[in-house]
């Protein structure tokens, strides 16, 4: 199945290729556009003001690795002794150098002392100067732009220069940015509810959901298949309340769905809905599409039980130009609220949604491409999902359903830069799973007759998506594991395929239904995300903190025994095998699927 469907849900390249042209960032040299972007509309008048915004470097980066392993490294005396939020915002907010080398730049450039606003947070100056002027400062040309609706937008495609001494001061300068809307990774079609009745033309109805519910695990996956694969069987211990799924946009869910699966799989939880955090006034009553958040919201619901409550972060999406990652990180940290890579326009919610332990997120956002128009927002982004690592969250994603390409589209890199559906391009991966900061989660399924005692294998019905990312190096703690595939199995493609030295993902798998029902890797996420749920409600019971960044825990020794090693299956994509499952990490399925109560006593047995 599957080609279909991920055809029909592919979304038009416009708002891709739109977004890619528009966004030109470079330190020392323009971007050559390849060809004007699709609805340029003129060159922007000379005396119109504008609010140009610099988003300052922050201080002490380059060591955020080395402060999350400090908290994060299982042999580390300080291991879950997390930071306050105050701490993270102080350690990397920009340094007295970067603001006066900035000012003086700008000031030396003729504008006026009085023009210049140092942001509240000591993290962006804002200029109140003309077209022309700004033309003049960043070496750059002004167009307007009108996107499908007519509206104008302004922005420089051509890209723009700052001084080598400057650049390294500066992230950002707006405007110069737009972005796409987030993809949803669930597989399942509109109006289905987790293997419940699908409304899609390739799959039969199931309208009887015990009948469904007594086939095997191989082709029907309940509840009650997850907790045996995983050996789960989960009765909280504390009174902690902290697994939050996110949606973003339109994607919504409908209480007579969770319903009509609670009646089923779990009776005593008819009639509860995940608690709701509005980001940006996102409302999940909202006229909408209920595929994604059904899906996660009946899974971590259900596997966590009606001892616990889900927490829901409902993002709303109202401007396509603004990443609504930015809004979701805004949100739980205020000091990246004037910095959002792609314009903190419209941000209202700065730091006042409560941060929580573990956060599924089954969206990808952005191809991990090495572009200059998108490189330096995946990894301010990602660097965000460090800082807030280190106070102590755990960020969950779907490895994406493409295997080697991007994702559910299926696009691949052509030598010219440009991505393409279907062809024989490099492999592309996507954010945030490919963030080393972030766990990411491949997909597995019971292979046909199996019992949920053997090991899955890596999806048949769609390749789960994993490799090695363009834009992150390869961590140290994952570096033995994966160069053990790269030594040993994997398949002989030319350098151009893809970057050995990347951040290789995904992490780790889980189920990932795909029996031509509902599913993806967008409900292996949620499933691995509950069972870290879980573990912290057992450890804040043993008077030990949630787990936070656990990637570095997961690759260690002490994990060795926690995996089931998924070593069948392959991810196909570009035109190629893509990568084959092994023995030890792959790059299909990860260190492989977990067997939570040696998940749960390796978490434990730390400090
Ligand atoms: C649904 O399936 C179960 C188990 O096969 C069966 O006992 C029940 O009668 C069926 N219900 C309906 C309405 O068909
Ligand atoms: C879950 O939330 C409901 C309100 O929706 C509340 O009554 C219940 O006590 C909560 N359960 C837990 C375990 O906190
Ligand atoms: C959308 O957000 C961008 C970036 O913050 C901003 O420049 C633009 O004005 C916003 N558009 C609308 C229609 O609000
Ligand atoms: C890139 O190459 C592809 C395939 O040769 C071609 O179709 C496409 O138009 C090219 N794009 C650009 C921007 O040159
Ligand atoms: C991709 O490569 C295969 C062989 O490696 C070839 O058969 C096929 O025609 C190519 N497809 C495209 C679209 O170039
Ligand atoms: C490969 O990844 C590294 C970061 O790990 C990056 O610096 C390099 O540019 C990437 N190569 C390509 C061809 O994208
Ligand atoms: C990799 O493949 C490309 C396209 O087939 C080819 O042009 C290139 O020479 C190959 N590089 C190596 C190192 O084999």
């Amino acid at each position: 199945m599957g080609k279909a469907a991920v055809a029909s849900n592919r979304r038009p390249m416009y708002p891709m290729a739109f977004t890619r042209l528009l966004v030109s960032l470079v330190a020392v040299a323009s971007v050559q556009a390849a060809v004007f972007p699709t609805g340029l509309y003129r060159r922007a008048d000379p005396d119109v003001r504008i609010p140009l915004t610099f988003s300052l470097a922050q201080s002490n980066l380059d060591k955020l690795e080395t402060f999350l392993l400090d908290v994060a490294d299982p042999r580390s005396p300080n291991y879950g002794q997390h930071w306050s939020p105050a701490q993270v915002k102080e350690t990397f907010r920009p340094s007295a150098e970067t603001v006066d080398a900035v000012q003086g730049w700008l000031q030396d450039a003729g504008i006026h002392a009085d023009k210049i606003k140092l942001g509240s947070n000591g993290d962006i100056l804002q200029l109140d100067i003309t077209i022309a002027e700004a033309e003049n400062l960043l070496h750059a040309e002004y167009y307007l732009y009108s996107d499908e609706d007519g509206h104008l937008s302004v922005g420089c495609h051509d890209g723009y220069t700052l001084p080598v001494h400057i650049s390294q001061h500066v992230d950002f300068v707006w405007p110069t940015m737009q972005f796409s809307e987030p993809r949803s990774l669930s597989r399942r079609s509109e109006s289905a509810t987790w293997f419940g009745r699908e409304s899609g033309a390739t799959t039969t109805p199931i309208d009887n959901l015990s009948a469904f519910a007594e086939a095997g695990c191989d082709t029907s996956v309940t509840l009650d298949c997850l907790r045996a694969l995983y050996n789960f069987d989960f009765t909280p211990v504390s009174e902690l309340n902290a697994c939050y799924a996110v949606e973003f946009g339109n994607n919504i869910y409908r209480s007579e769905d969770l319903d009509l699966f609670f009646e089923t799989y779990s009776p005593d939880q008819v009639g509860h809905i995940p608690t709701l955090i509005s980001v940006e006034g996102g409302d999940p009553d909202a006229s909408g599409t209920p595929s994604e958040a059904t899906l996660d919201i009946e899974l971590m619901m259900g596997l966590l039980g009606s001892g616990q409550n889900l927490s829901l972060y409902q993002v709303a999406q109202t401007n396509l130009s603004q990443d609504p990652t930015d809004r979701l990180l805004a949100a739980l940290d205020g000091s990246y609220c004037s910095v959002a890579p792609t314009g903190s326009e419209g941000i209202t919610d700065c730091g006042n949604k409560p941060r929580t332990s573990v956060i599924s997120i089954s969206y990808h956002l952005n191809p991990d491409i090495n572009d200059p128009t998108i490189s330096p927002m995946v990894k301010r982004q990602c660097a965000e999902f460090g800082k807030l690592s280190l106070t102590g969250i755990t960020f969950v994603a779907s490895s994406g359903d493409g295997g080697v390409a991007y994702s559910g589209s299926e696009e691949c890199l052509l030598p010219n830069g440009t991505l393409a559906f279907n062809t024989n391009g490099s492999f592309v991966g996507q954010l945030p799973a490919s963030c080393p900061f972030v766990t990411a989660v491949g997909a597995t399924s019971v292979a046909a007759g199996a019992s949920t005692d053997q090991v899955e294998e890596s999806t048949t019905d769609f390749p789960s998506g994993g490799g090695f990312s363009n834009n992150f190096p390869r961590p140290a703690w994952q570096s033995s594991a994966v160069q053990n595939y790269l030594d040993n199995f994997v398949p002989d493609y030319n350098a151009s395929v893809f970057n050995r030295s990347g951040r290789a993902y995904p992490d780790v798998a889980a189920n990932g239904i795909d029996s031509g029902h509902t599913g993806g890797t967008s409900a292996s996420a949620p499933i691995f995300a509950s069972l870290i749920a879980a573990v912290n409600d057992a450890r804040l019971a043993a008077s030990k903190s949630p787990v936070g960044f656990i990637n570095p825990a997961l690759y260690s020794d002490a994990f060795a025994g926690v995996f089931n090693d998924v070593t069948i299956g392959s991810n196909p994509a570009c035109g190629t095998e893509g990568f084959v499952a092994a023995p030890g990490w792959d790059p299909v399925s990860g260190l492989g699927t977990v067997n939570f109560e040696k998940l749960k006593a390796a978490f434990l047995a730390l400090p």
